[in-house]
């Protein structure tokens, strides 16, 4: 049976050692059939060069089929450069036999469950950024893509088994305790998903960025937990 993880921001090497053997130790028994899904901010796919080889490579020799969302911080006009292809229902861009970016606004049917991703997210540190360098625009979701993510949603009824963001609905940040500035900014991302809040049925609710674990009713942040999706 195909066994579904998420886990929360790896910034390349930086926080990638949750999902070592020791702190991970379900990977041992996992398969290619099986998926680890890491939230945004992965990090593989930055400076094109040695660095993303290596863990790219990294990840693909693993055990599990490695899968991402996008964050805030990713090379995203790399990411676009991939070729963008259908799997499991959605689009995605493989960078590896093993390790492939869930695209914005998609819908996948994975080991029996429907996952809707949507990435991106507003960086709370642009000042400190160089455009094209260590911070691209593409990092908040275009008009397209929200469309794309509306009419996927419909498409499914209105339903999923789970969403996968990198930020999270305002409400639910207000609702965990989550302090305004200057850590977060309200934005038309975090606005767009308190609608789906109200609009959208499902079971859980998992996202990143914000370096924390909470729990909230359906919705949970994640940073070094590595938690195993089951029905809820
Ligand atoms: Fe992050």
């Amino acid at each position: 049976m195909t066994r579904l993880f998420v886990t929360g921001d790896t910034h390349g090497e930086t926080d990638w050692h949750k999902l070592n053997t020791k702190k991970f130790p379900e990977q041992k028994a996992l398969t290619k059939d099986d998926y680890v899904i890491i939230l945004g901010d992965f990090g593989g796919v930055w400076g094109l060069d040695k660095s993303d080889k290596y863990l790219q490579s990294n990840y693909s020799n693993r055990k599990f089929t490695t899968l991402f969302i996008d964050g805030n911080h990713e090379n995203h006009d790399a990411l676009d450069s991939y070729p963008v292809t259908e799997w499991h229902g959605g689009k995605i861009h493989k960078l590896t036999d093993s390790l492939f970016h869930l695209m914005r606004g998609q819908v996948f049917e994975l080991g029996g469950k429907t996952l809707f991703t949507m990435g991106g997210a507003h960086s709370s540190d642009i000042e400190d950024r160089k455009e094209g360098v260590t911070w691209w625009p593409r990092e908040m979701p275009s008009l397209e893509e929200y469309e794309e993510a509306v009419s996927n949603l419909e498409k499914h009824g209105g339903q999923v088994d789970y969403i996968l963001t990198h930020c999270a609905p305002e409400m639910t940040l207000l609702s965990m305790g989550m302090p305004k500035m200057p850590y977060r900014n309200p934005n038309e991302l975090t606005g767009f998903f308190d609608t789906l809040t109200q609009t959208i049925k499902f079971k859980g609710w998992y996202f990143g960025h914000y370096h924390n674990e909470s729990d909230f009713g359906k919705y949970h942040l994640l940073y070094n937990r590595v938690v195993e999706l089951t029905e809820e």
